[in-house]
This record gives structure tokens, C-alpha cells and sequence, in this order.
């Protein structure tokens, strides 16, 4: 198995965010989870990737445990993620912004930043190069010049992509990645994560556009309130009464 879950639960107070979830992410294939706002698609993500401490069940990623590592050495054994808002250095170049957040992760520690040792350089150079070859493998090579705060809603979607990338990462995790831009927009996003596919990466991804996820996805969860109410493949959820309910429901009382 090359990453699942067991039993994963989250509680915040008298709230069951994530309730008892299995859920396998099939290596190789886009993986996605879909369910109404609140359903606890990004708490599930968050959980996996380190940032909350689930309240009951595991993580296991190529047979280890890493329920309760914290984030960093979660993204250093190559388990990337995106957030809902990318959040950039707005007064700096794209470029920047891919070197400083592959700097973050990567080994040198504070003195030898300090010191500027020459493991300090060596690394720094890597890192460049790194968000270079990152930002071309997105796209955004014309791009990598440019302030944060100039570049388009879409460009910035794919630096979240890049920043992911720029750890090598075997598998990612997406959070709607193709949120606020248009369907031209939505399909070249569509285009880069089955680039990625090809390039080996695992891709996991939460969205609301279903168009974009029944055309992509290999598979599908499906959460609602917590719980997991669905699994299967496009066709599959896409005839699903459950599935279907809770969608209605969600729309009938909003
Ligand atoms: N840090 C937190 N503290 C308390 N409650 C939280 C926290 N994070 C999420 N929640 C609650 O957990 C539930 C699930 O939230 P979550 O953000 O995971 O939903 P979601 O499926 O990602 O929704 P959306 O589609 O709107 O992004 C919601 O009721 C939310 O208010
Ligand atoms: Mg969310």
C-alpha cells in the first residue's frame, strides 16, 4: 500500500471534522476527494501532512507510521502539500518566493545560514536551481522575474504547484488547486497534473469543479460531515444515490 489511512479521526471540541476514515491513495493515478463545503476535505489534508495532530487513527506512508511526525520530516519523506490560499512574499519575484520556500525545507541549519558556510552556498545553489527547473516544469519560466503581487490569480495557482515540486515529492496533495480561475485556466491545470503523473508523482487533489474531476480522477472519495460516504470511480460516484443526496441537500437548505 503506498499511502493510507485508518480509522482517521479529528475533533475540535464537540466537532467531528474527520470521522473514521479509510481511504488508499493509489500510486501513479490522480486520487480525488470531493464533498460540500465543511465536509472536512481540507482538515483530512492537514491531518496527513502534519499540521494538525489527528484525535485517533494512522497515517501510514510506504508501510511506516507518520501519524505524529511533524510536517517538515512529513514533507522531507517526500509527501508535499498545496493550501487553499497560497499565500506569497508579495514584494518579491516569483523566483524568490520557489528559492525561499525550497530553502525552508531543505538541510542547512540556522548557523550555517549565519555563517554563510560553504555547505550554506552549495545548498543555496541547489535550491536555485531547483525553483528554476520547477518553475519551467509549471510554466512559468516567463514568469519567474515578475513580483508576486503582479502575476495573475492563475500563475499564482501554479507557483503554489511549483513550491510543492521544488521537494521532489512522490506524492501531492492538492487543495483545489483550480479555485477562482476560468475553464480555460481550470484545463491547463488539469494538463499539469497529469504531467505530473507522468513524471512519476502521486497526486491527490480536493476540488469543487466536478466537470474537471470526472474527467481526471481515477478515483474518487466522497466526504460528508466527516465522513466518508463514497468511493469509487467517476462513474461510479457519479451514479450514486448518496452522493447525490448529499449534494441536493447541501443546495436545497444554503
Ligand atoms: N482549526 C479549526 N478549529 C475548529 N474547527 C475547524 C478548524 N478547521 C476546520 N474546522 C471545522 O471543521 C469542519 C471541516 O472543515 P474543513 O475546512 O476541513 O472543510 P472543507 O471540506 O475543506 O470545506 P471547504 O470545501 O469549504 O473548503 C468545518 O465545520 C470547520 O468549521
Ligand atoms: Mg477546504
Amino acid at each position: 500500500m503506498f499511502l493510507e489511512t485508518k480509522h482517521l479521526t479529528k475533533q475540535f471540541g464537540g466537532l467531528v471534522a474527520v470521522n473514521n476514515v479509510d481511504f488508499s491513495i493509489e500510486k501513479g493515478k490522480i486520487n480525488a476527494i470531493i464533498g460540500p463545503n465543511g465536509a472536512g476535505k481540507s482538515t483530512f489534508f492537514n491531518i496527513i501532512s502534519g499540521l494538525h495532530p489527528s484525535s485517533s487513527g494512522q497515517v501510514i506512508f510506504k508501510g511506516k507510521d507518520i501519524t505524529k511526525l511533524p510536517s517538515n520530516k512529513i514533507a522531507k519523506l517526500g509527501v508535499a502539500r498545496t493550501f487553499q490560499t497560497t499565500h506569497l512574499f508579495e514584494q518579491s519575484t516569483v523566483l524568490d518566493n520557489v528559492i525561499v520556500g525550497h530553502r525552508l525545507r531543505t538541510k542547512s541549519n540556522l548557523l550555517d545560514a549565519v555563517l554563510r558556510t560553504k555547505r550554506f552556498w552549495t545548498e543555496e545553489q541547489k535550491c536555485r536551481e531547483k525553483a528554476i527547473e520547477v518553475l519551467d516544469f509549471v510554466g512559468l519560466t516567463h514568469a519567474a522575474h515578475k513580483m508576486a503581487d503582479s502575476i495573475t490569480q492563475e500563475e499564482k495557482k501554479r507557483v503554489a504547484f511549483a513550491l510543492a515540486l521544488a521537494t521532489d515529492p512522490e506524492v501531492v496533495f492538492l487543495d483545489e488547486p483550480a479555485a477562482g480561475i476560468n475553464p480555460d485556466e481550470t484545463e491547463g491545470l488539469a494538463l499539469l497534473m497529469e504531467k505530473m503523473v507522468q513524471k512519476g508523482i502521486t497526486v491527490c487533489l480536493i476540488e469543487h469543479k466536478m466537470q474537471m474531476i470526472m474527467k481526471i480522477s481515477d478515483k474518487i472519495m466522497v466526504l460528508n460531515h466527516g465522513e466518508k460516504i463514497a468511493e469509487g470511480t467517476p462513474e461510479e460516484i457519479m451514479g450514486n444515490q448518496t452522493v447525490i443526496e448529499a449534494y441536493l441537500g447541501g443546495s436545497v437548505s444554503a
